[in-house]
């Protein structure tokens, strides 16, 4: 097998560069680092192995802006180049707050209901999708590996195409793909699925994600033949292959585990357990970490919790909840709410049961430093992870790599990609179930060490095995190499199951 990933220049086109722009106290324009769960997982593998990112700087272009000049020093620290790709104010409402977000980001994540088709938006998404693919058309070399992602380019394969663009183009799509009953509303169902077909291949996340793909394949494009079974099957579109595969994106784990074990998060990690008190009465550390969305499931956890304290009372006093939520898409209405929501219902909680001695709920509404983020993790009795519908969701998978002493309990929303890959050894809930949730958190709470110990060990032996570079590898193997067999073999530990058991209290296996 060749070493697909080291012997040509990668080159990643993404709707984000890894690094954000925002104007200083100054007014000056400044690149900050960049957040979410792409820019987490690809940032090491560039560092890694260098290459070339294309994408967009995060805030609409201005007179003043001298985008090269500004991203100079960020390209210095990173170990690779950026392209930035300049949107206008008119592009960034219609491509990005419009068809992404009011259309695609609902839909795909079974959320119908909050998606606003507006005609407008799919022509400026066309328009923008081109203007992303005129600028690597220009900024490609030959033997470059072009790896395109997310569900805000899902056209640019197609117009490279036009381009006369002839290499090879994989494309990666980090959110879920919606089965065919939520597809098929799309009013440009039939351009977007024949746009993703015009890729080589179409890596998802999950098994599940890769079953709605091929069936909506199947029902609307009855020319299309798809052919195989295991990790990757083929599509035969007009006599080309397209392949399409689950890969479940992961993280550095030698990384997390390295910095969970260093001196500076472990002086942190005291620190932070001492404030829980002293150890016959500490209280317990619950983690929820989320970027700001109607997709993670924070008010509904915030219930669950209020629910567990209600149902539980000698929960009370003994567990605190550190909820971690980081800005994201705060010009939106309804992102907006969100935070009101989530605020009203802490300070409710808090309202309600907070004691002299004791805090229920500590709410943080900012991003915090990679240092602390550890020491969070690697200090939290029960990670609380429950979204409503995830792609993947990294935060399970650094909480697991952080627990280097196999501490520690995941509970893991069943609607998470990462259900699907960690099988049975997180406590796994049905998030919109809150007196399940509550359940589960008393379940947590009471847990042997030595179950703790058990499911933890599994669980890092998951991570650690499937860790980012394998992801790269597999991803980039099955697109660029002619050994097919070799990279469909390539697994993760457990075999997959649609539903995997459930552990959580006062409920029979499915
Ligand atoms: O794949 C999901 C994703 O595109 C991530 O990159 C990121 O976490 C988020 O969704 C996008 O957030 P934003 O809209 O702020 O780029």
């Amino acid at each position: 097998m060749t070493d697909v990933r080291l012997d040509h220049r990668l080159v990643i086109v993404s709707n984000r560069l890894p690094v954000a722009l925002r104007r200083d106290a100054q007014g000056r324009w400044e690149a900050e680092p960049g957040s979410g769960g792409l820019v987490t997982a690809l940032a090491p593998v560039l560092r890694n192995r260098g290459g070339l990112w294309i994408g967009w700087p995060g805030v609409a272009q201005t007179e003043d802006m001298n985008l090269d000049g500004s991203l100079r020093e960020a390209v210095r620290g990173s170990g690779f180049a950026f392209k930035p790709v300049p949107l206008t104010e008119v592009e960034v409402a219609g491509y990005y707050y419009g068809f992404a977000n009011e259309i695609l980001w609902p839909l795909f994540h079974d959320l119908q209901t909050r998606c606003n088709f507006d005609p407008g938006y799919w022509e400026v998404y066309r328009r923008v999708n081109r203007k992303f693919a005129k600028i690597v058309a220009a900024a490609i070399r030959d033997d470059d590996h072009i790896w395109v992602h997310d569900y805000h380019l899902m056209l640019v394969g197609n117009e490279l195409h036009r381009l006369a663009i002839r290499q090879k183009i994989g494309y990666f799509l980090h959110i879920p793909f919606p089965p065919p009953d939520l597809f098929l509303k799309l009013p440009w169902r039939y351009e977007i699925l024949n746009a993703l077909l015009a890729y080589d291949i179409v890596g998802l996340q999950t098994h599940r994600d890769k079953r709605n793909f091929v069936q909506c394949v199947r029902s609307m494009r009855k020319d299309v033949a798809v052919r195989g079974k295991g990790r990757v099957v083929s599509a035969w579109v007009d006599h080309r292959e397209v392949r399409i595969g689950n890969f479940p994106i992961s993280i550095d784990f030698e990384e997390f585990s390295r910095k969970a074990g260093s001196f500076e998060v472990n002086r942190r990690v005291a620190e932070i357990r001492s404030d829980l008190g002293s150890d016959g009465r500490r209280q317990m550390l619950l983690l929820g970490v989320d970027r700001l969305d109607y997709t993670k499931g924070i008010p509904e956890r915030l219930m669950a919790l209020a629910d567990a304290l209600e149902r539980f009372p000698d929960l009370r006093g003994r567990i605190s909840l550190m909820q971690i939520v980081v800005p994201s898409r705060v010009n939106i209405p309804k992102y907006q709410d969100l935070k009101l929501d989530i605020e009203r219902k802490v300070s409710e909680i808090n309202g309600k049961y907070t004691r002299t001695d004791w805090l229920p709920i500590r709410y943080i509404f900012h991003s915090i430093d990679r240092t602390e983020l550890v020491a969070l993790y690697r200090s939290a009795d029960i990670a609380l992870i429950t979204p409503l519908k995830d792609g993947m969701n990294l935060v399970a998978k650094e909480y697991c790599a952080t627990h280097i002493d196999n501490d520690g309990v995941l509970i893991l929303s069943e609607f998470a990609g990462a259900a699907d890959q960690l099988h049975a050894h997180p406590l796994l809930v049905n998030p919109y179930d809150v007196r399940e949730v509550a359940e589960t958190i008393n379940t947590a709470c009471h847990m042997p060490p030595e179950e703790k110990r058990r499911r933890m060990k599994a669980l890092r032996r998951i991570v650690r095995k499937s860790d980012i570079y394998w992801w790269v590898d597999a991803f980039l193997g099955t697109v660029f190499s002619h050994d097919l067999e070799a990279f469909s073999r390539i697994d993760e530990e457990v075999p997959h199951m649609a539903f995997p058991p459930r552990t959580g209290p006062h409920r029979p296996p499915l």
